[in-house]
């Protein structure tokens, strides 16, 4: 009996070699959220076979089954993290909603031909759920306004996920090193599965942070491949560089005192060309001033 069964199957095999059906592509996403829907696509070429069913399974339990000479062609079953909508299902396609934790796994489409042979191929893909941040990455401690010399100590906050949210900081668009960051510190929210993420900026602003008396700061949150938010603060210099105290001075209604150069600070005279002027004139004034005491003290 044995021996008959393998003979018809090597005689049937040996038949029909072209009849043999084939998954072209099986499209299952690797990485979905939590909460939002999935798209499970699988072509077929049945090279002259006919369809027999077309069946999908979970971690190798199967929660959807189509046979085109049924009544009722689609049938499903109860799996947990398995929620079909059955309106945009077919044979191609099984759309999955509410995605939960529980919808992680292993995903198979197997499709088969026609009695007798009943030819039975299948291809399966991992489907991994995330849980996204609710908010975008949240800022605490930052001022304002900072000057040359304070220190920056901010945190930067990405609010429960899974798996945890990966945190960078950016200081006018470079990423900070870690020597300018504390952290990361990772809790518990108030699911036990979800992870909060914290960052924190530590440094001490020197001149070369500012860009036009302004420094730019941001979080970056990011969970790959599907969520990626950030959040910028503008920070501006509040102490007027002291180059420029003069210039500002007669707008208080003060007069303006006369004072001598400094001929060693060249530093001054860079940035300011009004300053420049004045020093150069007042130099000038200098010169006369000496002059004149030594025509006196001469006569
Ligand atoms: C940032 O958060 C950590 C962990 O909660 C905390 O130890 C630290 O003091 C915080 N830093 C700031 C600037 O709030």
């Amino acid at each position: 009996m044995r021996r008959y069964l393998l003979l018809t199957t090597l005689l049937l095999w040996k038949q029909d070699p072209v009849n043999s059906v084939r998954i072209l592509e099986l499209r299952v996403p690797a990485h979905v959220a939590e909460g939002g829907e999935a798209i499970l696509g699988c072509q077929y070429d049945m090279e002259g076979d006919v369809l027999y069913s077309v069946k999908w399974y979970k971690d190798g339990r199967e929660f959807y089954r189509y046979i085109p000479n049924s009544k009722h062609p689609i049938s499903h079953f109860a799996t947990p993290g398995v929620m079909v909508d059955v309106r945009r299902s077919s044979n191609t396609v099984v759309t999955l909603i509410h995605l939960s934790r529980d919808s992680s796994g292993l995903y198979r489409c197997e499709v088969s031909g026609e009695a007798p042979h009943f030819a039975t191929v299948y291809d399966e893909k991992y489907i991994t759920v995330h849980l996204l941040p609710e908010t975008g990455p949240q800022l605490t401690g930052l001022q304002e306004k900072y000057n040359i010399g304070d220190r920056v100590r901010a945190n930067c906050t990405s609010s429960g996920s899974r798996p945890e949210a990966q945190i960078k900081w950016l200081i006018n668009n470079r990423v900070a090193t870690k020597n300018h960051l504390r952290g990361p510190w990772y809790r518990t929210s108030l699911r036990p599965d979800a992870i909060e993420t914290i960052l924190e900026l530590n440094f001490i602003v020197g001149s070369n942070h500012f860009r036009l008396n302004t420094m730019d700061l941001k979080c970056q949150a990011t969970i790959a491949p599907l969520y990626q938010k950030e959040t910028e603060h503008r920070v501006i210099r509040y102490e007027i560089p002291e180059l420029n105290s003069n210039t500002e001075q007669p707008k208080l209604g003060e007069q303006s005192t006369p004072t001598f150069p400094e001929f060693g600070d060249t530093s001054q005279l860079q940035f300011d060309d009004d300053k420049d002027q004045a020093t150069t004139s007042s130099q000038l004034n200098f010169c006369l001033l000496l002059l004149i005491t030594f025509l006196q003290l001469t006569a």
